[in-house]
């Protein structure tokens, strides 16, 4: 091993050593001269990864390796044995050295489950903390990985109750008309869940749905990520009411909060977690039962929401289909316009009492034109930006799909983005604002209405409490 006259330690940290040997190997490094250190200690290093026919690694003049850094875990490209390398950082990246040397062997994790916690073997390094659900042991997806998978959304499912609430309906419940509410909103009826459901009620007909059309059993679904505020309970999660219900048995998951933004928040993460190689069926659902939190003696909101919930499968993106799936995503919160929409009562903030029920504060609260103003310009600067960092334009946009809360919102930031109307897919007027259910129900219509197509780019955007933005841009995959 030759070793730069610069620097100043190293960490040998390969997981294919034991730990107190690495230990041990990592303490006399530190505490002797290094490069005699590594002089000396040469043919034990590289008998310690079992490398007695390789070319060692060199360490660049400019380089310096510190003790203590984290390891990652990287699968190789393009070899047979998949080995483990140190983080991508100039400084760290010992392992590199290795990389076409073929130097360390494949982990010895073997599991029936397919499940490997590394964390076992480098307790330290905390991206090794990982669960795979590859249906496979570590060394074979390592060994199956050649490059990093691409996400696509591979299914989708929707599901609206049946009982419609019209704006002829509200008019006998508050001071409101439908000209009002359709001149302002662009809504003329929702649909309202029956007594007897509730978030994942819905949710689980959609993920149904979404399975079906894909011809996936439950039990191959790794993931499931539910986006709602209006979850079943605080605890446990809507994503493990959904896990049972469906009969994933094995999945894990969360519920996602980010109001309106939810459903792009969740598709962005289950691509990153399709992308990173360890996940392959992730489900997104994007449900809320927003009847149940919604004041119907309030006209300034009840004639604003509905209920829904939709679902998408997300999988790796096959062979030849390589420029299909997600593309890219742009994000941001601001909290500083929290309390322009919300919900009061009921967390630790302000837990339920009857003062807070009196108060009616377990009910919606919105300053409509305070968020107004800022969804307009968030949809159109997320989606401006969104789009010139991919160098893409309004014109190769196939379809807009916007988060579907004010037609006078959506309207007002596709203009600014000069993206013709006809590519902008508005369906508020018959399900109004169902939060993360809208993008879902949305892209339902788009498809059927032939709007779009695989090989297009459809361009997700939303603003939702919180405040929440978020967008993204996908090729559509079938
Ligand atoms: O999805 C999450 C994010 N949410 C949003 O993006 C919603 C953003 N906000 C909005 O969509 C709109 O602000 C609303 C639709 C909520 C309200 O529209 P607006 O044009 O901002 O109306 P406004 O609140 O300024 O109210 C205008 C008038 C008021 O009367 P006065 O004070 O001018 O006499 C309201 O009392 O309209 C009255 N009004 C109604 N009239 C008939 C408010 N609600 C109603 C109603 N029917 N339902």
């Amino acid at each position: 091993m030759r070793l730069a006259p610069d620097v100043a330690a190293v960490q040998i940290e390969t997981v294919a050593m034991g730990i107190q040997r690495r230990h041990r190997l990592a303490v006399e490094l530190a505490q002797q001269d290094v490069r005699q250190g590594l002089h000396d200690g040469r043919r034990r290093t590289r008998e310690e990864i079992r490398n007695t026919h390789l070319q060692p690694p060199v360490f660049q003049p400019d380089e310096t390796v510190r003790i203590g850094e984290a390891a990652e875990h990287h699968a190789q490209i393009g070899q047979r044995s998949a080995r483990p390398q140190l983080a991508e950082h100039p400084r760290i990246d010992l392992f590199r050295r290795f990389e076409e040397k073929r130097t360390l062997e494949t982990l010895d994790v073997a599991h029936p489950l397919g499940v490997v916690h590394l964390l076992s073997r480098v307790p330290r390094a905390g991206p090794f903390g990982c669960t795979f659900h590859t249906g496979m042991g570590y060394p074979e997806f390592l060994k199956e990985r050649t490059t990093l998978p691409k996400a696509k959304i591979s299914a989708l499912g929707c599901y609206t109750p049946p009982r419609v609430l019209t704006n002829q309906d509200l008019e006998k419940m508050v001071e409101t008309n439908d000209q009002w509410i359709v001149d302002r909103t662009g809504i003329r009826e929702r649909h309202i869940v029956g007594p007897e459901m509730a978030t994942s009620d819905m949710a689980i007909e959609a993920a149904k749905c979404a399975l079906a059309e894909r011809g996936v059993a439950a039990s191959e679904v790794d993931t499931i990520i539910v986006c709602t505020v209006t979850p079943d309970y605080f605890f446990p999660s809507t994503a493990c009411l959904v896990q049972n219900g469906i009969g994933a048995r094995g999945a894990w998951g969360f519920d996602l909060i980010a109001a309106c933004s939810g459903f792009v928040y969740g598709t962005t993460t289950a691509a990153h977690l399709v992308a990173a190689g360890t996940h392959r069926k992730v489900l997104v659902i994007g449900a809320d039962t927003m009847s149940r939190i919604v004041d119907y003696t309030d006209r300034a909101t009840c004639i604003l929401f509905g209920d829904a919930a939709g679902a998408v499968l997300i999988e790796p993106a096959g062979d030849g289909e390589d420029d299909l799936g997600f593309i890219d995503f742009i994000g941001e919160v601001d909290g500083s316009g929290g309390d322009f929409l919300k919900m009061p009562a009921g967390g630790s903030r302000l837990p339920a009492s009857h003062e807070t029920v009196d108060k009616r504060q377990h009910f919606v609260f919105q300053d409509g034109s305070q968020v107004f103003k800022y969804a307009v310009r968030k949809m159109y600067e997320s989606c401006r930006d969104l789009l010139k960092r991919n160098g893409l334009t309004g014109d190769d946009v196939a379809v807009v799909i916007p988060h579907q809360a004010n037609k006078r919102i959506i309207t007002a930031a596709s203009d600014r983005l000069g993206i013709a109307p006809e590519k902008v897919l508005i369906n508020i007027d018959r399900y109004g604002n169902t939060v993360a259910g809208t993008i879902p129900l949305a892209t339902r219509d788009a498809i059927r209405e032939g709007r779009l197509h695989k090989g297009d780019i459809v361009l997700f955007t939303a603003v939702g409490a919180g405040y929440t933005v978020g967008a993204s841009i996908w090729r559509w995959a079938y």
